[in-house]
């Protein structure tokens, strides 16, 4: 093996905390950007499309976690990017929006999670992307595109308006390449000098017949607003499609209401009367810690009770970002893809979804 491959091959990016730089800003839509990262040191950002990566951000002086998307491929693995959309209210992406340039250095943690092409193989796909829920849709088109895979996608595109259409061009580009690809954009509506002469409307009965009439040959990815997966999987449902080939990416409850649940548990148990023999001591090695808990409170809160912050992205055990590592004593956790085997078998653990089953030393 070349030198030039050994040291590639030692510089792989694994799920952990990594620090990047913006490298280039991009502008799809009036209201959406690709921020393009590099490592501080070189690296190579190899994932599975559709995964995603947590920032470690500070606004306003306080710390502030959150998960996006990757939407590039590992197969250009020099870099990576997400793609963001600017929302009404959306204090993150609007900050990112607002604040974040080429040249600036962040912390990521990941990638990870569960959603991908590789963990989850098909022939034949329909790739089901409302708005900017594309982005792993379109890592994974990216990744088949660049390897020459052969994998025959069916993908539909839907969006409001066609000023919201994103990744337009690249995509047609893609659909002009290649057989196996067929592309289909369905705008909700158009507006006056609109130019747009396709699908309008919403994904229903008709439209998969015309766009994907061997739909329930395929593996479906789905990944948009909740009421568009919602109402995506009614419709399969209705139409007896096999649920099995559904896959949908879901963020679940967002940070706010996770830390909202977290203070109202905390309201909560300060009016009950607690039974102390039921409590678990959890003890912190490193910074010589320890406080008891219920056997239902995470670890997680037993770091905050400290006045320990251990970083805490996605609240539900899909980023991976809290992982510990217990040292002592047995826990319970149900996690959603955030943590690896190896890491599980090297004792590490995700504390925001694992509870003492007794006492426990957690390195941190
Ligand atoms: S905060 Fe995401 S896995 Fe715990």
């Amino acid at each position: 093996m070349s030198t030039y491959l050994q040291a590639n091959n030692t510089q792989i990016w694994a799920n952990g905390r990594h620090l990047v730089e913006c490298v280039k800003v991009i502008a799809e839509t009036h209201d959406v950007t690709t921020f393009c990262f590099s490592s501080t040191t070189p690296v190579m950002h190899f994932f599975k499309p559709g995964q995603f990566v947590t920032f470690e951000l500070e606004i306003d002086q306080q710390p502030v976690m959150r998960s996006y998307t990757i939407s590039s491929s590992p197969s250009v693995p020099y870099s990576f990017s997400v793609t963001i959309k600017r929302v009404p209210g959306g204090q993150v992406s609007n900050w990112l929006h607002d604040n974040l340039k080429q040249g600036d250095e962040l912390a990521v943690h990941g990638p990870t999670g569960l959603f991908n092409c590789i963990d989850i193989t098909a022939d034949k796909v329909l790739l089901l992307a409302g708005g900017v829920g594309i982005t792993p849709l379109m890592s994974m088109t990216r990744w088949w595109f660049d390897t020459n895979a052969d994998v025959d996608i069916n993908f539909i595109h839907c969006t409001r308006t066609p000023k919201d259409i994103i990744f337009d061009r690249e995509l047609s580009f893609m659909d002009s390449r290649i057989s196996n690809f067929n592309l289909s954009i369905i705008c909700e509506r158009y507006d006056i000098g609109d130019s747009w002469s396709g699908f309008t409307g919403f994904v229903d009965q008709n439209k998969l017949a015309i766009i994907a009439p061997d739909f329930m040959e395929r593996t479906i990815f789905c990944c948009g607003p909740t009421p568009f997966m919602n109402a995506i999987k009614n419709l399969l449902t209705r139409l007896g499609f096999d649920m099995n080939n559904y896959h949908e990416e879901s963020f679940g409850a967002p940070p706010e209401s996770a830390q909202q649940d977290a203070i109202q548990q905390a309201e909560t148990a300060a009016e009950e009367v607690i039974d102390e023999s039921s409590l678990f001591q959890v003890e912190f090695s490193e910074s010589d810690k320890k406080v008891k808990i219920k056997p239902d409170e995470t670890l997680h809160t037993a770091a905050s009770k400290v006045g320990l912050r251990i970083p805490k992205g996605c609240g539900i055990g899909i980023c991976g970002t809290c992982k510990v590592r217990v040292t002592e004593g047995d826990v319970t956790m149900s996690h959603n893809g955030g943590i690896t085997d190896e890491d599980v078998a090297d004792g590490y653990v995700l504390s925001c979804c694992c509870v003492p089953k007794s006492n426990v030393k957690i390195e941190y």
